[in-house]
């Protein structure tokens, strides 16, 4: 008999899978659960054991997310529409580990509990059949078409316990918490104080705290001068990020499947990582490496959102943000305060800034070369107006 490897978070949707595989495609259901964030993985594991599952196994994987899949975002200073993508760097690594347990547990098919109008969906599905294309996936969600009260009343009548799901549909992980539906879904309806979780309120935030942050490689590894792993460095900087108000993003967004939702994001820890970070790159990277990363950084954005974590295009672009990361070493210290990130100081051994040359105290620039320089650089401006007659007009 052919079995059924689930994706399984515990919740209602995909505890109601469980039992739908299990009778209705009558195929044997091996759970997969992988914390990435802070789910409770024996009781996943005791509640899909009580579901009749023949295997439901559970990991941790929180350090393999942030040295994996964290690390490469952060070498690209990756954000979508403004955000620093957490749920769609998760995907991936959640693809990948089903496809290994399927293979390992004699599985065919991959089952997920995203739904039809989203990304998750696409980030899922592609991975799986970028790494293996004979693998079959099912979406039961999408494809029964099932709403909640269907689903309350199936997994009543199959004895399921109905977890208190919260009022928001939220995602969560090391590196960022995403929460939609309810009344975030009408635009007009002011947020309301119980979607965050992460981010302090503004009127609640102190005075503000100082914190130094170190980068060796682009990766953080020292807060204040201790050395932690970069899933500790993650947690530890979403606390005290949080506390201050920062990392709160309240926006429009732009699904691959050609809609726009309402999203609210608490992405502490990563604003300020990625902040910090690009200051770093201002200072060790020159502007043409700066100006050809924010290129590639985009492109990295939107082939991770987009589901297309394993397109060949992401080895050439992450090959690219590794060479140039090794430049972005460094220290900095922030001010965090009421939400803002201001910067008190920066050093880096790779430092390209020239304080010899910069200074006005000294003449070590020759600027009566600037006249010359000036000369010849004004002429292809210059030269297409003459050719065009350009006529300019300037005003009082
Ligand atoms: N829209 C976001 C993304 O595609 C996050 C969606 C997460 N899901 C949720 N139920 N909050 O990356």
């Amino acid at each position: 008999m052919d079995k059924v490897l689930l994706l399984y978070s515990g919740g209602l949707d995909t505890s109601v899978m469980v039992k739908w595989i299990q009778k209705e495609m009558k195929k044997e259901v091996v759970t997969l659960t992988l914390n990435i964030g802070n789910s409770n993985l024996e009781e996943i594991k005791e509640k899909a054991i009580s579901l009749g599952v023949s295997d439901a196994i559970v990991m941790d994987v929180k350090n393999e997310f942030a040295d994996n899949y964290i690390k490469k975002e952060i070498f690209a200073d990756g954000m979508y529409e403004g955000y620093p993508l957490s749920t769609a760097i998760a995907r991936p690594l959640m693809a990948e580990k089903a496809v290994y347990y399927a293979r390992e547990y004699g599985c065919n098919t991959i089952a997920h509990g995203s739904t039809g109008k989203g990304n998750d969906q696409v980030r899922f599905e592609v991975t799986v059949k970028a790494i293996d294309e004979n693998i079959n996936v099912i979406a039961p969600v999408r494809d029964w078409n099932m709403n909640r009260p269907d689903e309350i009343s199936y997994a009543k009548k199959n004895g399921i316990k109905i977890p208190k799901d919260g009022k928001y549909s939220v995602d969560e992980n090391i590196w960022g918490r995403s929460a939609e539906g309810s009344t975030i879904e009408n635009i007009s309806n002011p947020l309301e104080d119980d979607v965050y979780e992460w981010v302090s309120p503004l009127e609640e935030t102190g005075n503000g705290e100082t914190v130094d942050l170190e980068f060796v490689n682009g990766i953080p590894h020292a807060i204040n001068g201790n050395e932690f792993s970069l899933e500790e460095i993650v947690e530890k900087m979403n606390i005290i990020a949080g506390r201050n108000g920062i990392g709160l993003i309240n926006h429009m967004e732009d699904r691959v499947t050609g809609i726009k939702s309402h999203e609210v994001y608490e992405v502490p820890g990563a604003m300020a990582i990625l902040h910090a970070h690009k200051m770093i790159e201002s200072l060790t990277l020159n502007k043409y490496e700066i100006d050809l990363k924010e290129y590639m950084d985009s492109q990295w954005s939107n082939f991770t959102y987009n589901g297309l974590w394993h397109d060949p295009v992401m080895e050439h672009i992450n090959d690219f943000e590794c060479s140039v990361n090794k430049y972005v070493n460094g220290k900095i210290k922030l001010k965090l305060y009421k939400g803002n990130m201001i910067m008190k100081s920066i050093e880096s051994d790779n430092s390209i800034y020239n304080y010899e040359k910069i200074s006005y105290d000294n003449s070590n620039f020759n600027q009566d070369s600037a006249r010359g320089f000036i000369d010849i650089y004004k002429n292809n401006t210059v030269y297409t107006n003459n050719a065009r007659k350009q006529k300019i007009s300037v005003m009082q």
